[in-house]
């Protein structure tokens, strides 16, 4: 194989067969490709895109590049969820524990933040003493005992895929709906699914912003784990907003626990009911969503849901306290509270900015390799459309220093537009889609939810 003449089809727009990728692959995972060949190949593919076949045997490929999950012995369906990531998006550690108290096995692999958009691993690592990388056999065998395990990538899963993200985030490929598709799909196929459930998000803080590019990438996972024997649904929600009012790792763990106590933002709670009523008709426990729905609301407020989180906790060696008493978190310095500077409407709370701003805290990474302060972040309790008057305090900043509660201000101060009027926000789940299209979901309980259950958490008590 002469990884030149490889470079050069795809550059003038030619394709690579089922084949080539496979050993491209192959021989880039043991080391007999250079980084430098490997970086022209992606900025073609960037540029010439990739045939549907080109993509499957990619993501094949990636997938079979390392061990998988063999779950042949379960009798439990096996499903998990994947978000393509944003702000204050803690529906992962609701979720989890809600759908596996129900009788789901949820082997959940998440990533970490970088950029604006949070990462579900770096949330967990906050609670004192848990642990994310888990072997894999170690994560089957909880998986089996409990029904969950929250782990992380392992060298073991997808090992080129690993490589290659990162020499795409080095080489500003990561934006290729193809490759991001295949890198994707070659972790969730490498857990041993039997189905998976998608939250594809849209607005200015997403990761594609641009609403047809996220049906697009849907529609592609949808094809890749169909194919492959496992069923997938998306729904589109919005993301041109903070999910729920805590924003940054602790204060996330925080509001996930204050969910499963029932105490939780009626948005945070509407993307995580209806992904898990997807998960839980998929997994055959509910006839529909509405069954699945109730089912999932008495197991919440019985308190089995928390209990489940506490278990998961203390089988990856965390400290399982904290769920029901969340202080024992570790605490922010500073506490601040932001005012309105004007009375008004509010206008946009910005996702992006507010990322940014934790990143400026400390709480957030520039490169893989930074290290965070999990302690820092935004509870925002203004919502768009919400009348506020001036003085008003309307967020509150969790810091570590003075450094960080002017950062912290200029933040909120670019993020919170207050104006005379406002548009209306997007709607919070605004498609479904499946292998058969892409249909408009109508459903849109939680703006009648008129307040937010008082939750005297974040130290405001
Ligand atoms: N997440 C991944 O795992 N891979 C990508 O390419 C993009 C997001």
């Amino acid at each position: 194989m002469l990884v030149t003449r490889l470079i050069e089809r795809k550059r003038d727009g030619g394709e690579l067969t089922q084949m080539e990728w496979g050993q491209l692959v192959t021989a880039y995972g043991a080391g007999e490709v250079p980084d430098y060949q490997m970086s022209a190949l992606l900025m073609a593919v960037f540029f010439r895109g990739m045939a549907h076949a080109e993509t499957t045997a990619l993501m094949e490929a990636m997938r079979d590049s390392g061990a998988s999950l063999d779950f042949s012995g379960l009798a439990k369906s096996r499903l998990d969820k994947h978000s393509t990531g944003g702000v204050g998006d803690k529906v992962s550690l609701v979720l989890a524990p809600l759908v596996s108290a129900l009788g789901v096995a949820v082997p959940m692999m998440s990533g970490r933040g970088l950029g604006h958009t949070g990462g579900t691993l770096d949330k967990l690592e906050s609670i004192p003493g848990f642990r994310t990388d888990l072997t894999l056999d170690a994560a089957k065998a909880q998986v089996e005992r409990i029904g969950c395990a929250l782990i992380g990538q392992t060298g073991e899963i997808a090992p080129v895929d690993k490589r290659l993200y990162a020499l795409r985030d080095a080489t500003s490929t990561v934006d290729a709906i193809p490759l991001i598709a295949a890198s994707i799909m070659s972790k969730k196929l490498a857990e041993g699914l039997s189905g998976l459930v998608l939250d594809i998000k849209r607005g200015s803080g997403a990761f594609l912003p641009d609403f047809d590019r996220g049906v697009e990438l849907a529609r592609l996972m949808i094809a890749l784990g169909e194919a492959n024997g496992c069923p997938v649904v998306a729904l589109m929600t919005a993301m041109d907003r903070p999910l729920g009012r805590a924003c940054g790792n602790v204060l996330e763990v925080e509001e996930a626990i204050a969910c499963l106590h029932g105490e939780g933002p009626p948005d945070v709670m509407e993307v995580t009911y209806t992904l898990g009523a997807e998960m839980l008709v998929m997994a055959g426990v509910a006839r529909g969503v509405d069954e699945a729905r109730r089912r999932m609301e008495v197991c919440l407020s019985s308190g089995k849901a928390a209990e489940q989180l506490a278990r998961i906790i203390e089988a990856q060696g965390g400290d399982a306290s904290v769920v029901d008493d969340p202080a024992r978190l570790p605490q922010a310095r500073m506490v601040e509270f932001y005012s309105a500077p004007r009375a008004g409407v509010i206008a946009r709370v910005e996702p992006r900015a507010i990322g940014r701003g934790i990143t400026a805290l400390g709480g957030g990474r520039r490169t893989m390799d930074d290290r965070i302060d999990a302690t820092v972040g935004f509870v925002i309790r203004a919502r768009p459309g919400d009348v506020v008057k001036v003085g008003e305090p309307i967020a509150t900043i969790f810091t570590r220093d003075e450094a960080g509660l002017a950062a912290g201000m200029a933040a909120l101060a670019e993020a919170i537009t207050i104006a005379e009027e406002a548009d209306p926000p997007l709607p919070l789940i605004s498609h479904r889609i499946t292998k058969d299209g892409v249909a408009v979901y109508e459903s849109e309980p939680w703006v009648r939810t008129a307040e937010y259950p008082v939750y005297k958490g974040f130290g405001e008590q």
